[in-house]
Order: structure tokens, then C-alpha cells, then sequence
């Protein structure tokens, strides 16, 4: 949720403020902005919409400069404009700030320390640079330790000074920062992709620390101003792995990613027979201790968290409930030593869930983060870590991520399984064994002829209002992914419904103008599914199955399309039945003509709650 990057160094900063701009514009794109000081003093220019139309803006004469910041926004405060879009200066045009955020006590902020001051935007940032202003009386470092006692809310903040050319600080407070280390030159962006085609040695900001950047050095402080020693970290990515590759799209490039990203989650997970994890070793006698596990997640994780709970509840026998974040913390859940957390996040920062986290801290339960992102918020609050290891996910769309959470988990139910001892040997194995035959099964759904099935199905779709998908128990999870993903980036809607429940009164939507995509794979309730499909196909809808290949004759006899997938355990299965639901959405939206991976309205990682 808004990108921002700062660059000091021998080189020119505009362009590679803009290409950190181009990586990090999942993360916001209504509008953009940079900051540069050069010979002509501080320049700045913006633009609302894409960041192509801030490159289409930039004078024709390149902005001349080797000290910058940019920004690519998310709106809060203030609708998406040229006004509003970051750097904001201070009145005198002498400071310059770039925001990840909110400021939440901007309005206080102007009645009482800025009483009388014009503002030439509607957002909470622009007070920032105005308080700057105020305070700074020849220490740039001492403006914005004032400023900082004075700002209330969750933020990362990179400011310049035309009077302190050879520096840039920022700080943050929640809202993710990471420092690029080069020689000659430092770097600074809100995540990793911004950075690696420059440097791979990074440093994590914490929260409440100030960097001080020159060209030649970078210095960390606490709020006291004692320097502290920071770990330098490698980062393990390649440049390409944030790269499209020659896809089309970062979410088509993440769904053909799965089989690979399935490899590296199950790495060395799995060792003669048993689940183990080289992040964390559990006991009995703390797994006995937790007498419910609550699993707390936004959007796609979320739907995770659902499959979760069948895990959790079948394999480990302890009761599960699962909740959305923003939900959670503001109804006083029942909290103790005997709970267990399970915190569910790609990205480690958005900001319900980390909410979440803490409550659930402060209440003395344990938390496990499962979580893409490594020395994330959520990774260094929790108790334990459970990563993904699924690379870079860049697409609003999250696809990769999902599978890969969907098997931490049966890797997470099944190890607590195997220290309770509420599974046998023998299915364990089992477990263990389709788990491992996930990369190669993934593969066969990412064949042309499949893909050429999708595509036909997906041009049935481009004109459609309304769409139904239905399933139940685990197809019923799996289902409400599909229909956000295709909402998400097609702008279709869609519902996800259990399908035992339609006829409790969705059914009267159900026409010949509302296809509806039945998920028919679980075998324990695949009559009751085919029950539910007759009555809809009974009120002229047109139906697709997706449905497991030993079904094909039956589904052909009651559908008007099928999708088979191969044949996989069944408890396992979901993390399969997801790969043509995500293909659908990705086609549709194509034929459509959206943007894909910067679908309206939306950004990467939401770190406003
Ligand atoms: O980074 P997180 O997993 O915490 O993000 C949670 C949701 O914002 C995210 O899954 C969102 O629903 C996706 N855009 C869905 O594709």
C-alpha cells in the first residue's frame, strides 16, 4: 500500500527512482511522484494515474540530480490527483516527504502546530513536510526527531532537505522499509523487488529507527539517538524472479509458477516419513496445552484459513475457528495461554492481521505466522514462522501464495498429528506421499490443451453480469477463492456458495443468464454436489464441472462443460481444484481487457486498517 524509494548516490537518481517506482507499482498506482535536489535546487513532479504518466510528464530536459525520493500511491486521504499525489513539500519548498501510511492525528496536527498554514493538498502527509519547516533550525536529523515526537499513526516516511544535500533520512513506524547497501551509493524502498537490480545486501528498518543515508554510508538509530548495529542480509532472490519474464502478467508468470513454488515449501519438510521444520521444533506438552487454534487472515489467506480448519480439526483433532482480521480483534475473542494463533499473510503486513497478532499477544495466546515474506512484520512478531518460500508474488491477485499456504498447512496439521498421535503411520504416509506428488499433478493442469479449455470457457464468460460458484466442504473453500479472484480482476460478480444452501433462497438469482461453476471433487459429498447441480441446471443455468477425471462420463451427462483434474487424494485435492479456478479468472479478465495485475481500486499489501 503506497511504494516509496530514495536513492543517494554518484549515479543520476531520476532513473532509478522510476524503475524502483516500476517495481514497486503493485503497491499502489493511482498516482506517482519524485523528489529530486540537483544543481536547479529541489525539483519535484507528479502525476495522478499510472506511473507511465508520470514518465510521459517528466520534461523533455532529464531532472539532473544524484540525491531523490518517489512514491507511488494508494489513496486514503484525499481521492487520487495531481495534489494529492506524493512529494509533498513544505511551504518554503525547501523539505520534501514521501509517505507509507497514516498520519492519524493530521487534523490536530494543523489546529494546533500549524494554525494558520495554506495546504496545497487534502492529505494527512503534507503536514509532515510543513512540520519540518517549523522545526528545523540548521539540524535536519533534529526537525525530524521533533516531527516524530509530534505524528501519531502507522507510517514509513523518506525525507530530503535542500539545505542538507547529502543526506536523505526516513524512519518508520509499522509500514515496511528496507535499505539497498551499495558501494557509493544506499538505496531505499517499502520492499525488496525496488532494490535488487542494484544491490542484494539489504537492511530491515524496525519499527521506531531512523537511517541516516549518505553515498558512502548508512546510520541506524534508535529514538534516543544511540546508534544501533544492524545485520546486513543477503537476499536469496534474483533480479528476474521480480521480472515478467515473457508472460503476459505477473499473476499468469505466479499461477505457471506453482509446481516450482510447491517444490520449495515442501524442501525439506518432509524427512523419512515425518514432518519437520527447520524454523521451529514443537513438544507434546506445549501442543497438548492448546485447546483451540483461531486462525486469523484477510482476503485470500482468509479462504486459506478455511481449508485450515478442516486441517487442523481432522488431523490434529483440536477445534478450529477461523476469522478475518479486521473482525477479530474489535470483538474481544476468548484469548488465553491455552490458544493457539495461526496468523496467515503473504506479504507479513497487512495491517488487520498484524492487529490481530498483537491482540492475541496481549492475551497471552502463542502465535504462529505463516507468511511469504521474510523479516516481516508478522515473521518477527510471532511466536514461530512458518515461510512459504514461494518467491516474490507481485500480482494483486494472489495465487502462488495461496497454494503454498494451503500446503503449510497440511504440513502444520499433519506435524501436530504426528506429536499428538492422532494419525496413523499409515495415513500419514499417505498424507506425506500426495503432498509430494502436488508439483508434478500442478503441471499437467498447466498443459496447452488444458489452458485451450480454460480459454474457451473464459470467452463463454466475457459478457457475463452475474456468476455463481458452488461446492461443499472443501470444494466449498476452495470456491470462494475462485470467486474472488475472478471478481478481483474480471469486475464480474460472482458469489461462492455452499451448495446444499442455494435453495434456501439464492436459488431465485439462478436464470439462464447466471452460469454457475460447480467444484464437484470431494468424494464424500459428490451426490449431494450432483443433487444441488440438477437444480440449478433444472432452472436453465449453464453449468461448468470441475470435477476429478474418473467422474468425466456422469459430469458430461448433466453439464454443459466439464474441467477434469487428475486424480489426487482426495483430503489433498483442494490444493489442485484451486489451479483452474485461478486460470478462469486470469482468462476472463483477459478476453475482458483488465488490467491484471493492477486491478482498479486495489493494491499488493494493505497496510492501512
Ligand atoms: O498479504 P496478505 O496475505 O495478508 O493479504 C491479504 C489480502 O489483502 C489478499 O489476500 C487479497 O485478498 C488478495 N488481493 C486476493 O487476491
Amino acid at each position: 500500500m503506497c511504494g516509496i524509494v530514495g536513492y543517494i548516490g554518484k549515479n543520476q537518481a531520476l532513473p532509478i527512482l522510476l524503475e524502483g517506482l516500476k517495481k514497486l507499482e503493485y503497491r499502489g498506482y493511482d498516482s506517482s511522484g519524485i523528489a529530486i535536489i540537483g544543481p536547479e535546487g529541489l525539483t519535484t513532479e507528479k502525476s495522478v494515474g499510472k506511473l507511465a504518466n508520470l514518465e510521459q510528464k517528466l520534461p523533455s530536459r532529464t531532472i539532473t540530480g544524484t540525491i531523490g525520493i518517489g512514491h507511488t500511491r494508494w489513496a486514503t486521504h484525499g481521492r487520487p490527483s495531481d495534489a494529492n499525489a506524493h512529494p509533498h513539500l513544505s511551504p518554503n519548498g525547501r523539505f520534501a516527504v514521501v509517505h507509507n501510511g497514516i498520519v492519524e492525528n493530521y487534523l490536530q496536527i494543523k489546529e494546533h502546530y500549524l494554525a494558520g498554514h495554506t495546504f496545497c493538498s487534502e492529505t494527512d502527509t503534507e503536514v509532515i513536510a510543513h512540520l519540518l519547516e517549523k522545526f528545523y533550525d540548521g539540524d535536519f536529523e533534529d526537525a525530524v526527531r521533533q516531527m516524530l515526537q509530534v505524528v501519531r499513526g502507522a507510517f514509513a516516511l523518506v525525507m530530503i532537505c535542500l539545505e542538507e544535500p547529502d543526506k536523505i533520512i526516513a524512519c518508520r513506524k509499522d509500514s515496511p522499509m528496507v535499505l539497498g547497501v551499495g558501494d557509493g551509493e544506499n538505496f531505499i524502498a517499502s520492499d525488496v523487488p525496488a532494490l535488487l537490480s542494484h544491490t542484494r545486501q539489504c537492511i530491515y528498518v524496525e519499527k521506531d529507527e531512523i537511517c541516516l543515508l549518505t553515498a558512502e554510508k548508512i546510520i541506524i538509530k534508535d529514538q534516543n539517538g544511540n546508534i544501533i548495529d544492524k545485520t546486513v542480509h543477503t537476499i536469496a532472490w534474483d533480479a528476474e524472479s521480480a521480472e515478467k519474464d515473457g508472460y503476459d502478467d505477473f499473476m499468469l508468470k505466479e499461477i505457471y509458477e506453482q509446481p516450482q513454488a510447491f517444490r520449495k515449501v515442501l524442501s525439506g519438510r518432509i524427512e523419512q516419513g515425518k514432518v519437520a521444520f527447520s524454523e521451529f521444533e514443537l513438544t507434546e506438552n506445549e501442543l497438548a496445552k492448546w485447546r483451540k487454534i483461531y486462525i486469523v487472515a484477510c482476503g485470500t489467506a482468509y479462504h486459506a484459513g478455511l481449508v485450515g480448519k478442516m486441517i487442523f480439526e481432522k488431523l490434529a483433532h483440536i477445534p478450529t475457528e477461523v476469522e478475518v482480521a479486521s473482525e477479530f480483534r474489535y470483538r474481544e475473542p476468548m484469548l488465553n495461554e491455552e490458544t493457539l494463533v495461526l496468523v496467515i499473510s503473504q506479504s507479513g503486513e497487512t495491517a488487520d492481521t498484524v492487529a490481530a497478532l498483537r491482540e492475541a499477544k496481549a492475551h497471552g495466546a502463542k502465535v504462529i505466522a505463516i507468511t511469504n515474506v521474510l523479516g516481516s512484520a508478522i515473521a518477527r512478531e510471532s511466536d514461530y514462522t512458518l515461510y512459504l518460500w514461494a518467491g516474490p508474488e507481485i500480482s494483486v491477485a494472489s495465487t502462488k501464495a495461496y497454494t503454498t499456504m494451503l500446503i503449510a498447512e497440511y504440513l502444520l496439521g499433519a506435524y501436530f498429528a504426528q506429536i499428538k498421535g492422532t494419525i496413523t503411520n499409515e495415513r500419514l504416509a499417505e498424507i506425506l506421499h500426495a503432498l509430494a506428488q502436488l508439483p508434478e499433478k500442478a503441471q499437467q493442469l498447466l498443459s496447452n490443451d488444458f489452458i485451450q479449455q480454460i480459454n474457451t470457457i473464459a470467452e463463454g464468460y466475457q459478457k457475463v453480469h452475474n456468476l455463481f460458484f458452488i461446492g461443499r466442504g472443501l470444494d466449498w473453500a476452495i470456491v470462494l477463492e475462485g470467486a474472488l479472484k475472478l471478481k478481483e480482476i474480471s469486475y464480474i460478480h460472482a458469489e461462492a456458495y455452499a451448495a446444499g444452501e442455494l435453495k434456501h433462497g439464492t436459488l431465485a438469482l439462478i436464470t439462464d443468464e447466471t452460469p454457475v461453476i460447480a467444484l464437484c471433487v470431494q468424494e464424500s459429498t459428490y451426490e449431494k454436489t450432483i443433487s444441488n447441480i440438477k437444480e440449478v441446471k433444472a432452472r436453465d443455468a449453464q453449468v461448468l464441472i470441475v470435477t476429478s477425471e474418473n467422474h468425466q462420463q456422469e459430469a458430461a451427462q448433466i453439464s454443459d462443460a466439464q474441467l477434469l483434474l487428475p486424480l489426487a487424494d482426495n483430503f489433498i485435492a483442494p490444493i489442485l481444484s484451486v489451479i483452474p479456478l485461478q486460470l478462469i479468472a486470469y482468462y476472463t479478465a483477459k478476453i475482458r481487457g483488465c488490467n491484471i495485475d493492477q486491478p482498479r481500486n486495489l493494491a499488493k499489501s494493505v497496510t492501512v486498517e
